[in-house]
């Protein structure tokens, strides 16, 4: 099989998204978590039992030296970011980084004619269109998609909540592609030019020729159910998605034989549809469990597709050379990006102070190219060796806290 096809990936999407080929993808759905500020779990005795996302977001979230580098490369995107956490809150500007930093890598692996759906709901929807306009520019916005459903809640001091955004953004203007999808008018109109009338037991009816019923373009506001407890589709994984909803956007951005990604692919909706609709896809989920429900629903459709790879290891490109992380070029960009700061402890260093390291350690898959490269001083190198940054970070913040408990205690 092609790399990089129909495959699930389990890893921070980030580093996945860091190995893949650019222009690789024609469609890239996302339903990244929403900054609801809840932890979501899957009901015990469900397929997804175990599974479970939080969706709360603080600055140990994000990897703060790349604000750094989107002030360099992507300078309005910093601003807007750095406004949008004056506006809204801090826990907004880490979530809005983490997204700037993965929405800024799918860009690349779009290919010209490619798109791009986003979903979100009004916690952040305003602010995400935004960092989309930043880094698709804003003549490549398409639509803003309602998707509008029906769900028992209580009363609140307000209109019931009871839709989501999918934001859609073409990649170019003049090469998108979009397969038009109609729907049927509603009412009245739906039948209008086929009305007869018959006699019925001895009565006259108006009636419609089935075959007949006029049909418009699709409008961005779609019904379409979500899943109830009942439904056969229902993996119990949460937040999952329904098919009829993927199926549309699938039809609509890509045709046979085309890439589907989706980056945030929790019980792999999006890989089914694009299963069924005769494309290729790519699955990336930060949680192990998805790869269980893939493998289950895809044994429920069965014989449809077991020609699939799961791998934690990530990928690597093909399409770039690997640079030699000693080349002068790479650390002095690097030294300009971090701002002459060690990317660990945050201090300052000369450039002779300061090592190239690996953030994803080679051990690990992680690739010999620049967005895999960061500096760090010889102690912060040291320490963190082979490990992943997490551990690095750990370090450090245990470090400063004992630090400040000899300030307060005078030791
Ligand atoms: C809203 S759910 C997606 C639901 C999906 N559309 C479906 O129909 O099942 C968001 C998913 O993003 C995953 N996720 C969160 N952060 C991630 C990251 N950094 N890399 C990869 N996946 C991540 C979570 O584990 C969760 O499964």
């Amino acid at each position: 099989m092609t790399p990089f096809q129909n495959t699930l990936y389990t890893g921070d999407n980030l580093y996945v998204l860091y190995g893949l080929n650019s222009g690789l993808a024609d469609l890239i759905y996302l339903d990244p978590p929403f900054n609801t500020k809840r932890l979501y779990s899957a009901p015990v005795g469900s397929r997804a039992a175990g599974a479970s996302f939080k969706d709360m977001w603080t600055w140990k979230d994000v990897d703060e030296y790349y604000l750094g580098k989107l002030a360099i490369n992507y300078p309005a995107l910093a601003h807007y970011i750095a406004g949008a956490g004056a506006v809204h809150s801090k826990a907004m500007m880490a979530y809005l980084t983490y997204m700037a930093q993965r929405i800024v890598e799918m860009h690349r692996v779009l290919k010209a004619s490619g798109s791009l759906y986003l979903h979100c709901d009004p916690t952040a929807s305003h602010y995400l269109k935004g960092l989309l306009d930043s880094v698709f520019g804003r003549d490549n916005f398409r639509n803003e998609i309602v998707w509008s459903y029906q769900r028992w809640t209580a009363g609140k001091l307000m209109f019931q909540r009871m839709h989501d955004i999918i934001l859609f953004y073409t990649k170019s203007k003049a090469e998108s592609k979009f397969n038009v999808l109609m729907e049927p008018y509603s009412g009245k109109s739906a039948h209008q030019a086929k009305r007869f009338t018959q006699i019925v037991e001895g009565k006259l009816v108006q009636n419609y020729t089935e075959d007949n019923v006029r049909e418009k373009s699709m409008r961005d506001v779609w019904d379409i159910s979500i899943l109830n407890s009942q439904s056969k589709e229902r993996t119990g994984y949460p937040t999952q998605k329904p098919l009829a909803l993927l199926h549309r956007i699938v039809k609509a951005s890509s045709n046979e034989g085309d890439i589907v990604l989706d980056p945030f692919c929790g019980c792999a909706t999006t890989c089914v549809a694009a299963q069924q609709l005769g494309r290729k896809w790519i699955g990336i989920d930060i949680e192990k469990q998805p790869v269980k429900i893939l493998i289950d629903r895809l044994s429920d459709d069965a014989g449809m597709f077991k020609d699939f790879i799961a791998t934690d290891k990530l990928p690597v490109r093909t399409d770039i050379q690997a640079i030699a992380p000693d080349s002068k070029s790479v650390k002095e960009r690097l030294y300009r990006e971090q701002n002459g700061l060690c990317n660990g402890c945050g201090h300052e260093f000369d450039i002779w102070n300061l090592e190239i390291d690996h953030i994803v350690p080679k051990s690990k898959g992680g690739g010999s190219y620049y967005e895999n490269y960061q500096l760090l001083c010889g102690a912060c190198n040291k320490k963190k060796g082979d490990r992943p940054m997490e551990y690095l970070r750990m370090q450090i913040e245990t470090r400063e806290k004992l630090l400040k408990q000899r300030i307060v205690f005078g030791e």
